[in-house]
């Protein structure tokens, strides 16, 4: 009989494509030495009652209680570490004021250590105890801190992908938050990757460095072009923000007479491990731009409902075929959970579909073919998310990695309303997707060893 380093028997929802999931009825899961998902064993399959038979009973062996079930862990694709300290306020201006009356005046903190092990200590606990198992984050332009976040998700065991934040236009950056120069933007940036990349050894699930331009406006034609050479040298992970606001977007069409993917393009920012931020204002050559580059979105769907002007045809994009993922983007999303952009995602998009000025007749008022289904809410938090970073996360089959968590829906102090013992998996599947608070993730597992429990 196979040896597993854990076996693990359950029900467990995870997608199968875009709009349909895949339910692995009372399971078995083989996790091996590495952490990955060995095999799956149905209950009808002839190694099922063996294995039972030798596994109960030991320390390795995790059954679900009646009403658990597994989900994969999420994967958030945007997220602003130290803006976490802001959450749920100052959403009150546009982004460009935001910017530069609440949030640069935060993040000029992060050169203080203290404050900063405090906030991200803080945060990536809270990340991990929302189920969110990968995370792609901006840290500040201080590259002693944004090391520090690295090695605070190394150390709690979160698949953390960090990026030290480029800002070095000194015309476009306040001079209290900014980086000294071009040269020590890129010289920083580059001794940020080889660090990243050491503390990655010591690591299970791994911890990847990212090249982060803030967004154009923050940048240099210099330092652009620098970043996309250093990705290309040292084949890293890319982020920025792209086409997010009409603001935004209009800047980087007033200085290059171009759209932001075009430009980003140029500078070799557009990779295959590429993912831009919001997206909100991209047209179709700059969408066919990103299939072709493999470049993914990070869907942010709280925060552009403050922030974007406008809802992001997501599910057109999807039908195009461009890789998507959904970001919670802390804190212009004030919520750290992906539960709650999964239902802000599948929101927005009804409201695309069916539009919002009532005083229009119905057939003027929307655009047709919007809506997503929570079903395709949970891919982009899920499946989604993984193939935007091309690894084997975000589901729950042979050889992804054991990424999950465990859902009660039977918790005695806030039961999920499900009244009937036998009721179908698919309105469990939404019910959890629709009304799960944190308290209800009772276990996070990344990479085979559990990093977070109540
Ligand atoms: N564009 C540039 N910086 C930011 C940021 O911190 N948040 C958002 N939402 N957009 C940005
Ligand atoms: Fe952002």
């Amino acid at each position: 009989m196979k040896n597993y380093m854990q076996l693990f028997r359950g029900t467990a929802f995870s997608s199968k494509s875009p709009k349909e999931i895949h339910i692995l009825k009372d399971h078995l899961f083989g996790i091996n030495a590495d952490g990955l998902i060995e095999k799956i064993i149905a209950p009808d399959d002839s190694e099922y009652q063996p294995l039972l038979d030798a596994y109960q009973g030991q320390s390795n062996f995790h059954q679900l209680a009646e009403g658990q079930y597994f989900l994969p862990g999420f994967v958030d694709l945007h997220v602003h570490a130290p803006q976490w300290a802001q959450s749920g306020t100052a959403l009150d201006i546009p982004l460009h004021d935001w910017l530069n009356t609440y949030t640069f005046p935060l993040e000029s903190k992060f050169s203080d250590l203290d404050f900063a092990k405090k906030v991200y200590d803080d945060l990536v606990s809270t990340l991990l105890a929302n189920g969110t198992t990968t995370v792609l984050y901006f840290a500040t332009v201080h590259k002693e801190a944004s090391l520090l976040l690295a090695e605070i998700c190394a150390q709690k065991g979160q698949r953390g992908l960090v990026g030290k934040v480029v800002m070095d236009d000194p015309e476009q950056n306040p001079e209290y938050y900014r980086d000294a120069d071009t040269r020590a933007a890129l010289a920083d940036t580059e001794e940020f990757i080889l660090a990243v990349r050491e503390l990655a050894q010591t690591t299970k699930q791994g911890v990847y460095p990212v090249v982060t331009p803030r967004f154009i406006p923050s940048c240099t034609d210099e330092s652009l072009k620098g970043l996309g050479d250093l990705a290309a040298k040292y084949d890293t992970y890319v982020q920025s923000h792209c086409s997010e606001s009409d603001w935004a977007h209009g800047y980087v069409q007033d200085r290059f007479r171009k759209n932001d993917a075009f430009a980003l393009h140029d500078f070799g920012l557009l990779r295959d491990k590429s993912v831009m931020a919001h997206c909100n204002f991209l047209d179709e050559p700059d969408a066919d731009l990103f299939a072709e580059t493999g470049t993914a979105i990070a869907h942010c769907p709280i925060s552009n409902a403050y922030f974007a002007n406008s809802v992001i045809p997501i599910a057109h994009f999807h039908a195009k075929g461009l890789e998507i993922g959904l970001g919670t983007d802390v804190s212009g999303g004030f919520s750290p959970s992906l539960f709650d952009n999964i239902r802000q995602a599948v929101i927005s998009s009804r409201m695309l579909e069916d539009g919002v000025n009532a005083s229009l007749p119905a057939q003027e008022r929307g655009v047709p073919g919007s809506r997503i289904t929570v079903h395709e809410a949970f891919y982009l938090a899920t499946a989604g998310g993984g193939e935007s970073l091309s690894l084997p996360i975000g589901r729950i089959e042979q050889n992804f990695v054991w990424d999950v968590q465990i859902i009660d829906t039977k918790l005695p102090s806030a039961k999920l309303p499900i009244f009937d013992e036998h009721e179908d998996l698919q309105d469990v599947f939404q019910k959890i997707l629709y009304l799960v608070q944190p308290e209800h993730i009772r276990e996070v597992w990344v990479q085979g060893e559990k990093v977070h429990s109540r």
